[in-house]
Formats: structure tokens, sequence, C-alpha cells
């Protein structure tokens, strides 16, 4: 089954990026949707917010690697793509990506 994103929303960065940031490593930034975690991945900054969608752990600690997210409660994996869930999972965490110089949009295949 492809994954399609329908509903992608657009949301302003309010804190600053650090200038020279570690791949891989999580970096905490307010938005006008709250508090998210930014990370640089294959494709650049993408940010998500630090509650899982499973039973609300949180991805402070990094067990993932450059394409997928781990949380650090059940070891649940979302792809930084496109935010789905391992396959068997059945649900997703809302990605977004940077389009602007604080402008966030949701994003998916
Ligand atoms: S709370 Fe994240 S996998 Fe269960």
């Amino acid at each position: 089954m492809k994954w399609t994103n329908l509903f992608r929303r657009k949301i302003r960065l309010l804190s600053t990026l650090p200038e020279a940031p570690v791949q891989n490593r999580f970096y905490p930034v307010t938005t006008t949707q709250g508090e998210m975690m930014g990370v640089v991945a294959k494709e650049g900054w993408v940010f998500f917010k630090n509650r899982c969608p499973h039973a609300g752990g949180t991805f402070a600690e990094h067990l993932g690697n450059e394409s997928e997210v781990v949380c650090s409660l059940h070891r649940f994996r979302y792809s930084l793509q496109t935010g789905q869930g391992a396959q068997g999972q059945g649900d997703f965490l809302r990605i977004y990506q940077l389009i602007g110089t604080d402008e966030l949009v949701e994003k998916g295949a």
C-alpha cells in the first residue's frame, strides 16, 4: 500500500538552528505548534514532536539511523521521510521539513 499524506500543514520556526549541526543529533526547537525536535537527516533538516504516537514515549535518546527515528520506550520505528511507522505498527509520526528560513511544512510521500 502506498503511503499518502493528504493534509499537509505549515508552521513556523520560532527558535534558531545551530550553524554547524551534527548529523543525526537531536536539537530541541520551538515552533508555532510547540516544542519539537530537529535533526539533520539524509535530505536535510526534519522536525517532529518528541512524543511517540504509540504511547507517548520520547525520542530524546537517539537510537535511529539517518532514515528513521526509534522510540526509546518500545522501540517503534518511524520514517524521517514520510513519518510512516514500520510495517505492522499501523501508525505514523508527523514529520515537518524546512521550506524557508522559518517555515516548516508537513511532509510525506
Ligand atoms: S511509546 Fe513509543 S514505542 Fe511505545
